[in-house]
């Protein structure tokens, strides 16, 4: 529902940039290598049915996601493009996702049990992935006699095993890719061994963005990235393997600004007393919105190149930074807490290191609440809406 068009924090989302980070990644792959995106946890907090919307028109091959509930909203939002559930399925939801076209993992004599005899019943086709564990150790069969199991167990009319696939522990340790190396081995000594078996597969897949970025000769048929979609590469260490751009700003205007004393507290705990005469703004950002509490009197917003400390402690909604420094500070100035670094704005993987978080934790965290605007093109039009009268 809207209330009213302006908000003092937004998520600006650009579709340009997504589109430019797409492209990077298609010209590392070889005409017949599809391109999975992964936009699983809501576009890792971009917003999947915006971000699925704009892949579908870009043509990719394949979109995944993780549980049901994420396919069902895209496809509610009328996107048809094919769709991977990667994580394990609940066995008395898979009627649902056969009626939807949801191509389901495989990974265990259970499910493949279940897969087989809902698909019998409902005569209808049934698009499968086999999940082999390489050396992950998350989800998958680990060996040759299980995947063949699974195969079997499959077999009916109506379920297309199209693909088979494995993912990487460490695919972004460029220092040390003998494990990778070792789970690719193990990985395509099964596929190698159904296929003398007169098993094959349109689709056999490895890579995610660090192994797409490593390993061009694992590409196989298809890639499955993610967090490069969103402009962001898997570890600092590969930066220089490709350029992107962060598709997502997330812009503040201060809610409140006061002038306080020297002496004064700030904020739950008094973890912060004004050393001089300070211009104080409080911000509609908090921890409930994915700021990192550990980000507390250690961090910044930023506008450009000048900072505003945190001072004080992060609250739920709330927190409060120093504009002392920041000459003619007002409430018509934009505040930035992600951003481009191109663009002047700290690097969100030292903010990440900083707050013992992850990059992909920090962006997957970044509350619903928080309104996602999408630029696409000529930008204007839609930033006007959140800007002061
Ligand atoms: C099975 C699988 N494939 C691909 C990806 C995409 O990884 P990335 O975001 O590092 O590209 C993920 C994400 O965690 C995943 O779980």
């Amino acid at each position: 529902m809207n209330y009213g068009s302006y908000r003092y924090t937004r998520a600006e989302i650009d579709l340009n940039k997504l589109s430019y980070n797409v492209n990077k990644l298609k010209e590392k792959l070889s005409s017949h290598t599809k391109f999975m995106a992964v936009i699983k946890a809501d576009a890792y907090g971009h917003g999947a049915v915006e971000i699925g919307k704009h892949l579908e028109q870009l043509n990719v091959d394949y979109l995944a996601v993780a549980v049901l509930d994420e396919a069902m909203e895209l496809r509610e939002a009328g996107i048809t493009s094919p769709i991977l559930l990667l994580s394990p399925i609940e066995p008395d939801t898979i009627p649902v996702a056969i009626e939807h076209d949801i191509a389901v993992t495989v990974y265990s004599k259970d499910i493949a049990s279940a897969v087989y005899h809902h698909a019998e019943r409902m005569q209808k086709n049934v698009i499968v992935h086999l999940k082999i564990d390489s050396g992950m150790g998350r989800i998958g069969v680990r060996n040759k006699e299980d995947a063949l199991m699974l195969c079997q167990t499959l077999k009916s009319d109506f379920i297309h095993i199209e693909g088979i696939y494995t993912h990487f522990a460490e695919a972004e340790n460029l220092e040390d890719p003998t494990y990778t190396k070792k789970q690719y081995e193990r990985f395509i000594a099964i596929v190698e061994d159904l296929k003398h078996r007169g098993l094959d597969f349109d689709i056999t897949h490895c890579c995610n963005t660090a192994a797409a970025l490593a390993y061009p000769e694992y590409h196989l048929d298809m890639i499955r990235t993610g967090i490069s979609l969103f402009g962001y590469h898997p570890d600092e260490t590969m930066t220089k393997t490709i350029d992107l751009k962060p598709i997502m700003t997330i812009v503040t205007h201060a809610a409140f600004i006061k002038d306080v004393e020297a002496g004064e507290s700030i904020g739950y705990g008094r973890s912060f007393i004004t050393s001089k005469p300070s211009k104080i703004a409080t911000i509609l950002l908090g921890y409930a919105d994915g700021i990192p509490r550990e980000l507390s009197n250690r961090w910044y917003l930023n506008r450009k190149n000048e900072k505003a400390p945190i001072i004080g402690r992060i609250c739920m909604d709330q927190l409060m930074v120093d504009v002392t420094d920041i000459e003619g500070f007002s409430k018509d100035n934009e505040l930035v807490y992600i951003g481009d670094p191109a663009e002047g704005y700290p690097s969100i993987y030292t903010m990440a290191d900083m707050s013992d978080s992850f990059h992909y934790e920090i962006l997957c965290g970044i509350g619903k609440r928080i309104p996602r605007v999408y630029i696409k093109n000529d930008t204007v039009e839609v930033k006007q809406n959140y800007l002061l009268d």
